[in-house]
């Protein structure tokens, strides 16, 4: 198939907003982060950037992400990627938070800098103070040549094109992808089996396809959107890879449809926010079906038992006592799926920014890149 290079770019075309052109972009730009990368062969991801020996990298016993905001949430995604599939303990941290805490800085931990501007000063100062400390520090970042791509000392790019809008879409998508080529990379030199590295080569394969048929749901999300729109809070749950995909899709709507929503751990709810669910405190829940699928279901009747309105993303459709509404998407690897849970949340605020006037690529208060303190 061939990559259709020009609809990535700073032009709005016939798109209401660049947010919407961006999210729709998402099969061109998870093709673009994959291209040359997949070897079949070994089943394994070819990283030309990261200017890590195999000896160096099998060194490594930790990984430590940082980023901020969306970068940071892919980060969270990213650290569970790199314990799933090559084994190492790894955590993301809020850059800003990292560099102020005199952090212990380990040789034999691997860095993992993210950010789509590569010009966030928080993340900059973060890589600088790592450096200085003699830390090994890699990027995973959009823009080619900006001021972190040139500090760190290898990398990935993830080539997703101009982001226009303020709020990241393709790039969180696209860095999600980064980080699993990152995590299979890392685990094929480990104990990550053939078979396994194979597993998520194809299923990375199919991410472009599975994407297209999402982008097909935008309409039928934009009525959930109408309908959510008037409430005055939101709240947001997942548990393990669906918790960080809960974060982003509360920022998301934070940041372009001013509704205030909480992103909170599943099995967080009972021990405090429970007490906020009531019928004007609608839920978006995250409810793969994996394993964790019958855990996922308990905390729904929990809310429902409540009367809070239950909005579930899910590979099937849910029976009404336990969601209102089921936005059903098509799954791949559990370790993939998060990519694609995603998307459906990028719609649901775009539709309710839209809905509610909101100025959507240019939110009130909020600037594409943070470049001072
Ligand atoms: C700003 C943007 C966010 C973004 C964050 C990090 O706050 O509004 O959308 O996630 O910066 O940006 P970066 O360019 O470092 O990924």
């Amino acid at each position: 198939s061939t990559i259709d290079w020009d609809v990535v770019g700073a032009e709005i075309g016939d798109h209401a907003h660049f947010l919407i052109k961006e999210i729709e972009e998402q099969p061109t730009t998870i093709t673009r982060a994959l291209a040359g990368r997949l070897d079949e062969r070994f089943s394994t991801a070819h990283l030309g950037g990261l200017n890590l020996s195999v000896r160096e990298a099998r060194e490594f016993r930790r990984v430590k992400i940082l980023g901020c905001g969306s970068a940071c949430y892919a980060g969270d995604l990213g650290a569970q990627l790199i314990e799933d599939l090559a084994r190492l303990p790894a955590t993301s941290e809020a850059a800003s938070e990292f560099r102020y805490r005199n952090p212990v800085v380990e040789p034999d931990t691997l860095y993992v800098a993210v950010s789509q501007s590569g010009e966030t000063v928080d993340t900059l100062a973060a890589v600088q103070e790592l450096q200085r400390k003699g830390g090994r520090v890699i990027g995973i970042v959009n823009v080619v040549g900006s001021t972190i791509a040139r500090q760190v000392d290898g990398g990935i790019y993830i080539h997703a094109g101009a982001e226009m809008s303020v709020a990241a879409t393709k790039s969180f998508t696209s860095t999600v992808t980064a980080f699993a080529l990152l995590a299979l990379h890392l685990g094929r030199i480990r104990d990550l089996s053939p078979t396994d590295g194979t597993r998520i080569l194809e299923g990375l394969k199919r991410l472009p396809e599975q994407v297209r048929e999402i982008l097909t749901l935008s309409d039928e999300i934009a009525e959930v959107a109408r309908e959510i729109a008037p409430s005055p809070s939101m709240m947001f749950v997942g548990r393990r890879r669906g918790w960080p995909v809960a974060r982003e899709g509360a920022q998301k709507l934070k940041e372009i449809s001013y509704i205030h929503a909480e992103a909170y751990p599943s099995a967080e709810l009972k021990h405090g926010p429970l007490a906020l669910i009531s019928p004007e405190m609608p839920t978006v829940a995250i409810v793969p079906d994996d394993d964790l699928l019958d855990k996922n279901t308990s905390t729904l009747s929990e809310i429902k038992a409540r009367s809070g309105p239950v909005i579930a993303l899910a590979h099937r459709k849910l029976p009404v006592e336990l969601a209102d509404r089921t936005i059903v998407i098509p799954r791949n690897e559990p370790e993939l799926d998060p990519i694609l849970l995603s998307i459906p949340l990028q719609f649901l605020a775009y539709h309710a920014a839209v809905a509610l006037e909101r100025d959507v690529d240019k939110p009130r208060n909020l600037a594409k890149s943070v470049t001072v303190e």
